[in-house]
């Protein structure tokens, strides 16, 4: 699988356009994206990171990282998954980067999903669904789960990079992704559901194969 990785993560340069301030998510997947990238770095503008791993990566590279809020818009980001679907929807956070993951998609104009195809299902939920919590609200959050019948389980000792805590879902057959991430985005505590549903992949590649 990890050629199938890097097959991916180097054919996702084919999509990164001169002068570009490029999004990165995280993942072993995208670390041979970044590697990828710091070889055509002197034709970027830069890159704007999903976590503070990807961030070292990005400086090891030499590539520059940017804040979001100088950057504006974004052609392009580039992330790996935990599962995707026939219909390009998610569910990614097994690297506990989902909340700036999902900021990054949601400013850029073009995802780019890059997997090996062991991540490939036809219904999602096989993967357990990371959700980013407040750490006060997690039990709150877990009672409203086994009332939607999920069975929540806390990732003790990981705390995101943004302070948080993270909730693995386990037990869900997602047939309908949209509906479920709108519902639990209602769910007060939870600062981000990992279901890439609503704004899913524009293009994936699975090793170098696109879908
Ligand atoms: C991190 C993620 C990753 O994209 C996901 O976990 C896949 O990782 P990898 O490429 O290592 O298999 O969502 O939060």
């Amino acid at each position: 699988m990890s050629n199938e990785k890097k097959l991916a993560g180097e054919a996702a340069i084919r999509f990164v356009e001169d002068g570009a301030i490029v999004g990165v998510g995280t993942g072993s997947t995208v670390a041979y994206f970044i590697e990828a990238l710091g070889a055509v770095s002197d034709r970027i503008k830069g890159a704007v990171s999903s976590s503070e791993q990807s961030t070292a990566l990005l400086k090891k590279h030499g590539i520059e990282v940017l804040d979001l809020n100088t950057t504006g818009e974004l052609t392009l980001y580039v992330d790996g998954a935990d599962e995707c679907d026939p219909h390009k929807r998610l569910i990614k956070g097994g690297g506990a980067a989902l909340t700036r993951e999902k900021i990054i998609a949601e400013a850029s104009g073009k995802f780019v999903c890059i997997i090996d195809s062991s991540k490939q299902v036809d219904v999602l939920g096989k993967f357990p669904l990371p959700i980013e919590v407040i750490p006060m609200a997690r039990s709150l959050v877990g009672r409203e789960i086994v009332r939607r019948g999920g069975h929540p389980v806390w990732r003790d000792g990981v705390v995101t990079d943004n302070g948080n805590w993270v909730i693995d879902v386990h037990g869900w057959q997602i047939t309908d992704p949209v509906a479920l991430e709108a519902d639990l985005n209602q769910i007060p505590g939870i600062v981000t559901v990992g279901l890439f549903a609503r704004r899913g992949a524009d293009v994936v590649l699975v090793g170098d194969r696109e879908i």
